[in-house]
């Protein structure tokens, strides 16, 4: 089936379902809090994009607001060697992993733990066994939460790598201290030539195609609105 299609009927459902239920609507999503610590199962559903890379992976999303930054770990299947994609307000990213890393810099900081106000209301919808509110913004996202506690449960992307993402545990005022953590390697700080040189082709595809990145293209887009 067309995965467009999938998403429209997806939309009815919820549609359907909001119209015959009696609980009240939230106005929006819960911010994000401040702080927390976030394990995510993550599809990236349109296979053909991923082609380059294995399509499942486990992200540990440690989100730090006050102090402005934000670190995603990822592991794909099997691979020993987790990837790090560490976010500063100054707009630079490091996504790194032992032997090689790229620095992105954007025009925008870290999310804010509002970047879903001004979402649409699509309805209502279980998933993963989960009663839960749905939500979409800007062409960019369709966003469950649990409609009980307000936890976010699960999130898909709507572009082309079909990213899907899966709240496994979602612990509040968790911050990763360790700053070992959050340091990117002296591997990210080589002139650039030797630099280029270090970079193998499954990070620079990866990093196009990745979950933290299109929050960070996110952050760009709502920023420009
Ligand atoms: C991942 O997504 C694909 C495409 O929708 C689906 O066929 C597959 O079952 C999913 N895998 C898991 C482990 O959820
Ligand atoms: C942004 O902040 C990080 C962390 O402090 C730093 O490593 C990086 O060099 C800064 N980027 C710029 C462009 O100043
Ligand atoms: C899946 O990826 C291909 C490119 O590999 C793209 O042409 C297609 O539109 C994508 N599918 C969806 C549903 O976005």
């Amino acid at each position: 089936m067309a995965w467009p299609l999938l998403q429209v009927l997806l939309i009815a459902a919820a549609t359907t379902a909001a119209a015959s239920s009696s609980g009240t609507t939230p106005d929006g999503p819960a911010p994000w809090p401040e702080q927390f610590h976030a394990v995510l199962f993550t599809n990236l559903t349109n296979v053909s994009v991923a082609s380059t890379g294995p399509p499942l992976r486990l992200h540990d999303l440690y989100y730090d607001w006050p102090r402005r930054r934000n670190l995603n770990l990822i592991r794909h299947q099997l691979s020993g060697d987790p990837l790090y994609d560490v976010e500063w307000n100054n707009g630079t990213t490091f996504y790194f992993d032992t032997a090689t890393c790229r620095t992105l810099q954007v025009a925008v900081g870290v999310l804010p733990p509002g970047w879903l106000s001004g979402a649409a209301y699509l309805g209502r919808e279980t998933t993963g066994g989960i009663d839960c509110h749905v939500w979409g913004k800007a062409g960019f996202i369709v966003y469950y939460e649990d409609a009980l506690t307000r936890r976010p449960v699960r999130w898909n992307f709507l572009d082309v790598t079909g990213i899907q993402q899966f709240v496994m545990s979602f612990e509040v005022g968790v911050v990763l201290e360790d700053d070992d953590q959050w340091q990117a390697p002296a591997h990210c700080f080589l002139d650039d030539a030797a630099n280029e040189d270090d970079d193998h082709i499954a990070v620079s595809n990866g990093i196009t195609m990745d979950a933290a990145r299109l929050f960070r293209n996110f952050a760009g887009a709502a920023a420009a609105y």
